[in-house]
């Protein structure tokens, strides 16, 4: 089978790659990848043998129609994906997760070819911190910021071509990841590099907000699953029941440091911050029979602390830029 991979040199593409080549020798793999700031040609250096990468946009719609018609299946991952990126300028969240995935899924439609779109929970926006309540595929789109706006719209063009067109789609709404290969921007490995460089971890307000973590490797295997036994036009969430706060996240990687539980800094809040993501991924479990296999959080995070100590030469180049970033905005 030919598998195109979208954003491949990212966070979660990556991993998606590097587990799809360990597991389905039968997957031919190329990745399409514009390689901006967050994909990273070197996270696939484990595979370069047996996929082959191609740099190139998902808006270049003459590149996407050659690539999709040598394709048995699209697994679109690329996107624009930080919310705080998304405040400073939201024009190429626009064009990518918007223009870039109607390219695609015109591609798609001409060459009949399966799709698989990989979301995010935050189009259902945020829960309050003192209900049991939980996304779920019925609840209402509400998304806050444009980030997940241009991710929401993205949906609603998958599930519009599915219905209008005929494409043969699946979505997914996975709630935040973790594990190696993720950007340095990102809230975990943010943390992580601040304190292996001896920097106090850095909260965004109270740091009460709740974020639902699953390890990487769970929300890929999930991916597969959907594809495999999922109905087209069908959309799955994806989470693991790990539901903790910012703060609980900073306490934690402070205990595996070493460090005093309150060695840690405020800093200026997220503007329209959203407070609580909860995934109810009872379908995806019941109807599909997936099941994650990281259940114990501090052990994936002792682990991924273990990945950014013995991989600098990865994040090491960015990790000056990325902070002086934050710093512009007082985070
Ligand atoms: P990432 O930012 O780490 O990687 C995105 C990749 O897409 C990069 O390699 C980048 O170079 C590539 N890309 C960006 N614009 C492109 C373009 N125009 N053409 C081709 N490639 C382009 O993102 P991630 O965290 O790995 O997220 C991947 C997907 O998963 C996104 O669709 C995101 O919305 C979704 N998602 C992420 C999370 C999370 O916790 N990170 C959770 C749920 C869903
Ligand atoms: O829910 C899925 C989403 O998870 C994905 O769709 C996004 O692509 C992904 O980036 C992530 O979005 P978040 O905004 O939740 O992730 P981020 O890592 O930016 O922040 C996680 C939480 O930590 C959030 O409440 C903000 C907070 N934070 C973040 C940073 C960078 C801090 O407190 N301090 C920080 O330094």
């Amino acid at each position: 089978m030919k598998v195109l991979v979208t954003g491949g040199a990212g966070f979660i593409g990556a991993n998606f790659v590097h587990q799809t080549v360990r597991e389905r020798p039968d997957a031919q793999v190329t990745v399409l990848d514009a390689l901006t700031y967050a994909g990273d040609r070197s996270s696939l250096d484990g595979v370069a043998g047996r996929i082959e990468l191609v740099e190139g946009s998902i808006a270049d719609a003459p590149l996407v129609d050659r690539l999709v018609g040598e394709s048995d299946l699209v697994v679109h991952f690329a996107a624009e994906s930080h919310n705080d990126n998304s405040l400073d300028d939201p024009s190429p969240f626009v064009q990518t997760n918007l223009v870039g995935t109607f390219t695609l899924l015109e591609a798609v439609r001409r060459h009949a070819v399966r799709f698989h779109h990989i979301s995010t929970d935050e189009v259902y926006g945020d829960l309050s911190l003192d209900t049991p309540d939980r996304f779920t595929p019925e609840t209402p789109y509400n998304p806050s910021s444009p980030y997940s706006a241009t991710k929401a719209g993205s949906d609603l063009l998958v599930r519009a071509w599915v219905r209008s067109f005929g494409v043969q789609a699946t979505i997914s709404n996975c709630s935040n990841n973790y594990g190696p290969y993720q950007h340095i921007e990102k809230f975990i490995p943010r943390q992580i590099t601040n304190l292996i460089d001896g920097v106090r971890p850095r909260l965004y307000g109270a740091g009460l907000n709740v974020r639902d973590w699953i390890h990487v490797e769970d929300h890929n295997s999930a991916v597969w699953t959907i594809i495999e036994k999922g109905q087209v036009g069908e959309t799955y969430l994806i989470g693991a029941d790990g539901e903790t706060s910012n703060l609980d996240v900073v306490r934690t990687l402070l205990e595996i440091f070493g460090r005093d539980a309150d060695d840690f800094d405020h800093v200026t809040d997220r503007p329209g911050h959203d407070l609580r993501y909860a995934i109810d991924a009872s379908r995806l479990r019941t109807e599909l029979g997936w099941s994650p296999r990281y259940t114990d959080f501090r052990a994936g995070l002792q682990a991924t602390v273990e990945w950014y100590r013995s991989n600098d030469s990865w994040w090491r180049p960015a990790k000056a830029a990325t902070e002086a970033k934050y710093a512009a905005s007082g985070q």
